[in-house]
């Protein structure tokens, strides 16, 4: 299993500033590339795609979409099918992304059809899940990532071929953009839960990498690496400047 790191850009860089981050992070891949056993993704704006994809094409770092509606086409007004973002590089979707559940109300059965749809039609799929601190205060940890993990993945048939192009990203919501990290005892218990509830949904499903997202910054990146369960890193602030991002994947 790839340790992954991945940006997300949420709503932010034009297509000029996509081309310049591209144009600085191939230069710093030309010192030392993406380390061996490590996977690259950066998640644009979906009107970056069609720029990064040219500009990133000799490099291994691969694309994804931050969002899409989970129809083949027709009147979706404002929505971008997996067709038009597989058409501009896109290989793998995030979904489930707290932003998206808790500013633009996604609930999980929303959840739920997307990744039915993306887990159909090929795509590798990014599931983000987390508490808020509410429900971490509350106790409901366990059951909320329960929740959350069993309707994401309700009704697929996940075979050994297909954990290639799943990842589970460990958000907590109160350590998103806020500069508050979880302790490394926070996210080591969260991650052993993660791989127990993907265990119990599918034996074999707990080899899949299990990220964690939430103020990464190119300082806490190697000791986050370093603990338990923990394959891969979900960063939005801090992925924003190629210098940092690379950075964090040296880590
Ligand atoms: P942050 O965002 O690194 O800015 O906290 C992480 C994410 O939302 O994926």
């Amino acid at each position: 299993m790839n340790t992954i790191i991945a940006a997300n850009w949420k709503m932010n860089k034009t297509t000029a500033e996509a081309k310049a981050f591209a144009e600085t992070f191939t230069g710093l891949l030309a010192k030392k590339g993406v380390p061996g056993g490590r996977s690259c993704m950066i998640f644009p704006s979906a009107l970056s795609l069609d720029v990064l994809n040219s500009a990133l094409a000799a490099s291994p770092v691969v694309l994804g979409a931050q969002n899409f509606y989970p129809a083949e086409s027709g009147a979706f007004t404002g929505e971008l099918s997996l067709a038009q973002l597989s058409d501009v590089g896109a290989k793998w979707v995030l979904i489930g992304h707290s932003e998206r559940r808790h500013i633009l109300n996604e609930d999980f059965d929303c959840v739920a059809r997307k990744t039915a749809f993306a887990f159909e039609k090929g795509l590798g799929i990014m599931l983000c899940v987390g508490e808020t601190l509410a429900e971490r205060e509350a106790g409901s940890l366990r059951t909320v990532l329960t929740g959350q993990i069993e309707t994401a993945l309700r009704g697929l048939s996940v075979g050994a071929s297909d954990h290639a192009r799943l990842a589970v990203a460990y958000e907590p919501v109160w350590a998103i953009g806020t500069g508050k990290v979880a302790t490394e005892k926070e996210i080591a218990e969260a991650h052993g839960m993660v791989k127990e509830i993907l265990a119990s949904f599918s034996p074999s499903l707990d080899d899949l990498p299990v990220l964690y997202g939430g103020s990464v910054k190119p300082a806490n990146a190697t000791g986050i690496l370093a603990i338990p369960n923990v394959n891969g890193l979900l960063i939005g602030g801090a992925s924003l400047a190629a210098d940092s991002f690379y950075q964090i994947l040296q880590a």
